[in-house]
């Protein structure tokens, strides 16, 4: 696939199973996320790659951050929060470290950790890897934030799941880019 088609026909998969990518595939994904716009050449992109077994300390992780805001939640609750972690074979996180006190604030850099994680998302595209680039409480959590092992000023900008998509991609949305266009007024 030519990289136009991946950026004018990409569709997220939100279904996934396994095989997950191989090793050098995710060299690959993440060769292309380092390829980012970065201003002021910061590199605030930081990846943990969770393969496997791996995954359970992110289960972990979504656990906790459950019991930080419902600590009476019930077993099945906990298993469901748990089982977030095992929707894909591999999952990326991807988190803005953010360089305080700056030129650069800190918008730009979580920016710059976006734009990584879109060009991870359309090399998986243009691999045939099925991608669901995913947030939720789980990204704004001290909490969630410190077991990955960053600080609250950082950001998680995703959690990217990786995997054999589990069923047909989906259509195109009947869109054009005039619909977002707009005259200076
Ligand atoms: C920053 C960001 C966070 C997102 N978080 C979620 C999420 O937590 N759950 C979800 O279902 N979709 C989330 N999405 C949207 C999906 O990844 C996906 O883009 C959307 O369902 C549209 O599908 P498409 O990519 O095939 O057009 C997020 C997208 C972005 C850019």
């Amino acid at each position: 696939m030519d990289t136009i088609t991946a950026l004018t026909t990409r569709v997220s998969s939100p279904r996934l199973q396994e095989p997950g990518p191989s090793d050098s595939q995710l060299d690959l994904l993440l060769q292309a996320a380092i390829r980012a716009p970065d201003h002021g050449l910061l590199r605030p992109w930081r990846f943990i790659v969770l393969s496997g077994d791996q995954r359970e300390r992110l289960g972990d992780i979504m656990e906790a951050q459950l019991l930080e805001g419902q600590p009476e939640a019930d077993q099945r609750t906990r298993e469901i929060a748990r089982n977030k972690a095992l929707r894909a074979p591999t999952i990326i996180v991807a988190v803005a470290e953010i360089t305080e006190n700056h030129k650069i604030p800190a918008w730009e850099q979580m920016l710059a950790v976006g734009a990584s994680v879109q060009n991870m998302m359309l090399a998986a595209y243009e691999l045939g890897i099925g991608a669901m680039w995913r947030t939720g409480a789980m990204a704004n959590s001290d909490l969630a934030k410190g077991m990955l092992g960053f600080q609250p000023k950082d950001q998680v900008i995703a959690y990217v799941y990786l995997g054999t998509p589990a069923s047909s991609l989906k259509s195109l949305p009947d869109e054009s880019p005039a619909d977002f266009i707009r005259e200076l007024p």
